[in-house]
C-alpha cells in the first residue's frame, strides 16, 4: 500500500474511531515507531525507573514518619474545601511516595498502620479511615513524566526524538513545595529535563533531598530553601519551562493565611515566561476554592492561564501503566 493510501485511510478511521479505539491506534503506531528507534525496550525501561524511585522511597523511609512527615511536626487541618469536611480522628495521613501499595498492604494486615477505625470503642463495629497522602505515588508520576508531560510539550509528535530530548536538556522544571522529593527524582529517571530545581520552605526536606541527590547521582536536581510567596522565589519561577504544583498550600499554611499565600504564588507565576506549562494536582480553581476563595476571584486570578487538554496522553498512561486514574492537570501560561 502506497503511503498516501494509508494515510488517508488513518484520517478517515481518525474520523469515525471511537476514543478508546483512537487511544489503542496511538499506542500501537507508538510501540511500533519506538522499535524502529531501538526503544523496544521502553516499558521494561519505566517499570525499572518505577523500581528505583521504589528504591529512594526505601532510603527515606527511615528519616520520616508514615505520613512523610519530620517526627516533631503538626498537621495544620484545612477550614476550606474537600479536606475540611474529612475528619482528622478517621482520617490517616499515609505518603503514597514512601509507601506504595506493596509496602503499606502488608503493614496494614499487620496492624502496623491502621486501616479502620472504630464506631463505638471496644466494639466489632470498624469502619475504614479516609487515607490521603501528601505525595504522588512513584507510578503517577511516571504516568505523568513518560506520557503526558511529552504529549503537551510536543503535541503533534508520537515519538520522542532526539532533537526533542535536546529541547528538554535545555529546559527547566521548578516544583512548588518539593518536599521529599518525589517529584524531582522522577523527573530525573524519566524526562530528559536539564534543570529540575525544588523550592521548598522547610529547610530540613531541602537537605533530606539534597543527600538522596548526591548519594544516587541525581545531578540534575537542585534546592532552593525560599518560600514562593516572597519576591526571593520569583526569579526561579521566572526560568521554569515546567512548573509543579502539588497542592502546595492545604496541611502546611493556616488556614487565615491560605487565600493571601495563593494569590502571592500566583503574582510569581505570572512573570514566568509566556508558554510555560504548569502543572496541577488537583486541579488549580480546586486549589484555589479550597482556600476559601470565591469563585469569580479564582476566575480572575487563573486568567493567565489556558487549561491543555492532556486526557489522551492520559488514558494511554493509565492502559500502559494499569492505573485506576490519573489526577493531573495541565495549563499554559498565556
Ligand atoms: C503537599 S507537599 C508537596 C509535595 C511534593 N510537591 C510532592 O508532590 O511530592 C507541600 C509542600 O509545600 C511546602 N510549602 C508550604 N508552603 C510553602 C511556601 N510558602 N513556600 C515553599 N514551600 C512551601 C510544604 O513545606 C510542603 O513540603
Amino acid at each position: 500500500m502506497k503511503l498516501a493510501a494509508l494515510q488517508k485511510e488513518l484520517l478517515a478511521f481518525q474520523k469515525k474511531a471511537k476514543p478508546q479505539e483512537l487511544n489503542e491506534l496511538k499506542t500501537f503506531i507508538a510501540d511500533a515507531f519506538f522499535e524502529l528507534h531501538e526503544h523496544k525496550d521502553d516499558k521494561a525501561e519505566v517499570q525499572d525507573k518505577i523500581a528505583t524511585l521504589h528504591e529512594i522511597a526505601a532510603e527515606i523511609r527511615p528519616l520520616v514518619n508514615i505520613a512523610g512527615n519530620f517526627k516533631t511536626d503538626k498537621e495544620i487541618w484545612p477550614a476550606h474545601g474537600e479536606f475540611s469536611e474529612m475528619n482528622p480522628e478517621t482520617t490517616a495521613v499515609y505518603d503514597d511516595f514512601l509507601y506504595p501499595d506493596e509496602v503499606l498492604d502488608p503493614l496494614m494486615d499487620a496492624g502496623e498502620a491502621k486501616c479502620y477505625h472504630c464506631n463505638a470503642c471496644g466494639s466489632n463495629d470498624t469502619v475504614p479511615l479516609d487515607i490521603i497522602s501528601h505525595s504522588a505515588s512513584a507510578v503517577q508520576l511516571a504516568a505523568i513524566f513518560r506520557f503526558v508531560l511529552p504529549a503537551a510539550l510536543f503535541p503533534n509528535d508520537m515519538v520522542i526524538t532526539g532533537a526533542m530530548r535536546a529541547a528538554m536538556g535545555r529546559m527547566t522544571l521548578v516544583d512548588i513545595g518539593s518536599r521529599l522529593g518525589p517529584v524531582l527524582y522522577a523527573a530525573h529517571e524519566l524526562t530528559d529535563i536539564g534543570t529540575i530545581v525544588g523550592v521548598e520552605i522547610d529547610e530540613r526536606y531541602n537537605n533530606l533531598v539534597n543527600t538522596v541527590a548526591k548519594r544516587r547521582g541525581l545531578g540534575r536536581i537542585s534546592t532552593v530553601t525560599a518560600d514562593v510567596t516572597t519576591a526571593a522565589a520569583a526569579p526561579v519561577l521566572e526560568g521554569a519551562d515546567v512548573v509543579f504544583i502539588h497542592n502546595v498550600f492545604d496541611f502546611f499554611v493556616s488556614p487565615d493565611a491560605i487565600q493571601s499565600a495563593w494569590r502571592a504564588t500566583l503574582t510569581n507565576l505570572r512573570r514566568a515566561k509566556k508558554g510555560t506549562l504548569i502543572l496541577a494536582k488537583p486541579a488549580l480553581h480546586t486549589m484555589l476554592e479550597n482556600s476559601g476563595m470565591p469563585e469569580e476571584a479564582v476566575t480572575k486570578e487563573l486568567e493567565f492561564v489556558e487549561e491543555v487538554d492532556v486526557s489522551q496522553a492520559a488514558d494511554v498512561a493509565v492502559a500502559e501503566l494499569g492505573l485506576d486514574g490519573l489526577e493531573i492537570f495541565f495549563y499554559r501560561i498565556k
